[in-house]
């Protein structure tokens, strides 16, 4: 069946996929809802947006995506609160970044307006898809990539946004344990460490791989000169608890403008927790942690919310953390999934109806 919302045409499944999902055992991005949103852009201009059904891509093997692996993506969620109502959470911050990102790599950016026409469009469809159990939310996944063809290295010249939803439960399950690494490095000045390109990802894998075999969930990526500071986790910023002062590093061209980082400097600052943003010393972390002044580390992001880091590596050796009863991950983690799932005030204005 064929309707049009805020202009945009919707082309609906004939049979939706809902009933087959197992709303109680969510993993997190495995499941697709029914639609997806696409739009693309040639001839110099973004061309008419739709909602069709979620499926497989046609695409030309010469596609600048497979070559030189062009492409932006953002991650955001919709949650459900227990009136039924449903929310997002900053998407403004979501829509900025993405433009930010593309016109790094060379895409051209959204014009006012189709991202969250498109988003607005897709969740009408989708509503249902969005999960009503506690720590669930329907993960959001906007990506712009090359769908132009030609294998001479330069800008394609069509590319394709899609906006995908996955019913999701949690990033992590278990305990985050993370390797400060020091042989390989995820950016670097003057890089594209602050985009969401999703080459910075791929980087990240095989480094990654060999932290697991060691036991590590995750990375923490150190800076490219010295390996000295303490910088993000790929898939999350990082907060680091000394006393009682929060501290993370500041963006840079090699850090991620995280929107949960940002939304948990806003808090603390609120509530005049003492909050520094500056270089970290990877000496000054191992130093707290033997001292015994190290009370946290956590990462902060939309996939991995608020997750406390039950130990680091460091060369040889592993940091375990204690669990303090007065933890800012645990307080962070309430105060921004209260926002979110409309349990709390919103002093900040950052939810957003659907
Ligand atoms: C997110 O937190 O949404 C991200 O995009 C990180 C990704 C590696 C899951």
């Amino acid at each position: 069946m064929s309707i049009t919302i805020n202009e945009i045409p919707v082309k609906r499944v004939d049979k939706s996929r809902l009933p087959e999902v197992d709303f109680d055992n969510l993993a997190f991005g495995s499941v697709f809802t029914d639609h997806m949103f696409r739009c693309t852009y040639r001839e110099g201009r973004w061309q008419q947006a739709e909602v069709v059904p979620y499926g497989p891509l046609t695409l030309d093997p010469a596609s600048k995506i497979f070559h030189y692996g062009q492409s932006v993506f953002e991650g955001m969620k919709a949650y459900r609160d227990s009136d039924g109502k449903a929310w997002l959470f900053r998407p403004e911050e979501n829509q900025r970044r993405l433009n930010i990102s593309a016109s790094r790599m060379a895409i051209p950016e959204l014009p006012d307006g189709l991202f969250m026409e498109g988003l607005k469009a897709l969740l009408e469809v989708d509503r249902d898809w969005i999960p009503g159990q506690s720590g669930s939310s329907l993960y959001i996944r906007p990506f712009i990539f090359a769908s132009g063809t030609g294998f001479h290295a330069s800008p394609a010249d069509a590319f394709t946004f899609i906006i995908a939803c996955a019913p999701s439960g949690s990033y992590f399950s278990g305990k985050v344990s993370v390797k400060i690494e020091e042989a390989y490095s995820r950016a670097a000045d003057g890089g594209t460490g602050f985009a969401k390109a999703g080459g910075n990802y791929a980087g990240q894998f095989y480094p990654t791989q060999l932290a697991a075999r060691d036991g590590f969930q995750q990375v923490i990526w150190t800076d490219d000169h010295r390996h000295e500071y303490i910088e993000e986790a790929g898939a999350m910023n990082i907060f680091v608890r000394i006393g009682d002062t929060l501290m993370t590093a500041p963006t840079s061209d090699r850090i991620l403008d995280g929107i949960t980082r940002k939304s948990i400097l806003q808090l603390a600052e609120s509530e005049g927790i003492p909050v520094e943003v500056r270089k970290i010393r990877v000496a000054e972390v191992v130093e707290a942690s033997k001292n015994g002044s190290l009370r946290e580390m956590f990462g902060a992001g939309t996939a991995a919310v608020v997750s406390p880091i039950s130990s680091f590596g460091y060369r040889d050796e592993l940091f375990e953390l204690p669990e303090p009863e007065d933890s800012y991950a645990a307080h962070f983690k309430k105060r921004i999934t209260d926002i979110q799932y409309n349990r709390a005030e919103d002093p900040f204005g950052w939810r957003y109806p659907l």
